[in-house]
């Protein structure tokens, strides 16, 4: 077995959270000190934290701040829901911490008990990259050539990952993969961030341009797509990074599996279909602007639209902690989680 690096992209010290800036990554590895609720707000919409899961980690310590600043409970969750609208980890996490903070409020120790319980959340998280790793990878055939999007690794999660998390997995247990990662524009998780994870870890990867991934799939030189959820519907439709749907298309017409790795804090059975899932859009100055180079005219409109929605149809299997649902959809899905 081959020995893997412990990436954790978050700790709490001293009363407070400290969160690797990843806006720093891969020049610098900066820890950026949490000391307020707006500081938390900030952090997640400026993209500094980012990844479904670690969003919703950050959130519950930052609803701890907020209560532990003073601020009524009600405020603090409103805040934090607004930083950003699509991964559903986050509403997760601030309803599992709402409904916490209101069952032991008159406790004395409520302060503590509520640190616990974002502890938990980060833990548990962490325990589910692991479990979907383990079954994940079972799946990645020996000398693999496995094609990943954005970044779903130890930076987006806990620690370990979900997509990236099933390839940390195949190469710990002596799997001789290669990875190509998309780059993910504009804001590069994928070059930044998972080229620095792999590199951390010694697994051979290549990166590519977003629009070379249709080539090497025509050419047979992928053998599988693995990639993270920001959101799972109750039908199996899956919002993920922009460009997600389109490998999906390309993985079908060209009969590769496409694989989706995601916590079950991930589905959002409330929601009926991807249709109704709230897509971000952010500024285009980020796609106007490479790492504060100039990179297209000033004039120019440009469309950001942070995530897009794959049907449940493309998609091979779902890959929880929990196991796998093969050909997702809505039957398969309430079984699975024990709905009529
Ligand atoms: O905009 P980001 O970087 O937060 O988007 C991240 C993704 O789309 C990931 O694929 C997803 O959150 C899964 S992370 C385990």
């Amino acid at each position: 077995m081959r020995k893997i690096k412990d990436i954790r992209p978050l700790k709490f010290e001293d009363g407070y959270l400290f969160v690797i800036n990843q806006l720093k990554l891969p020049k610098e590895l900066e820890w950026l000190k949490l000391q307020s609720l707006e500081d938390y707000e900030k952090a997640i919409k400026d993209m500094v934290v980012r990844g479904a899961p670690l969003i919703g980690i950050v959130g519950a310590y930052g609803f701890f701040q907020g209560i532990k600043d003073g601020i009524s409970e009600v405020e603090v969750y409103e805040r934090l829901r607004k930083t950003r609208p699509t991964a559903v980890n986050l509403f997760w996490a601030l309803d599992r911490m709402l409904n916490f903070y209101r069952k032991y409020k008159e406790e004395k120790d409520i302060l503590e008990k509520l640190l616990k319980e974002a502890q938990r959340i980060e833990l548990e998280d962490y325990h589910a990259n692991r479990m979907i790793g383990g079954y994940g990878e079972v799946l990645i055939p020996n000398k693999a050539n496995v094609l990943t999007h954005c970044n779903t690794g130890a930076l987006a999660t806990a620690g370990w990952g979900t997509a990236l998390g099933i390839i940390r997995s195949a190469w710990e247990n002596d799997k001789d993969i290669t990875v190509f990662v998309d780059e993910t524009r504009p804001y590069l998780q994928g070059s930044r961030l998972t080229a620095w994870e792999l590199l951390q870890e010694g697994i051979p990867h290549y990166i590519i341009t977003d629009s070379s991934a249709g080539f090497l799939i025509s050419k047979g030189k992928v053998d599988v797509i693995v990639v993270g959820a920001d959101r799972i519907t109750l039908n199996g439709d899956t919002a993920n990074k922009i460009g997600t749907y389109t490998l999906s298309v390309l993985a079908k017409h060209h009969n590769i599996p496409f694989y989706v790795a995601a916590p079950t804090s991930t589905f959002d059975l409330t929601t009926k279909s991807g249709e109704d899932i709230p897509i971000e859009e952010r500024d285009q100055k980020e796609v106007k602007n490479c790492h504060c180079c100039q990179v297209a005219p000033e004039e120019s409109k440009a469309l950001n639209y942070s995530f897009d929605v794959t049907p449940a149809e493309n998609i091979t299997a779902i890959i929880t902690e929990k196991g796998l649902i093969e050909r997702p959809n809505e039957e398969k899905i309430k079984k699975f989680f024990g709905r009529k």
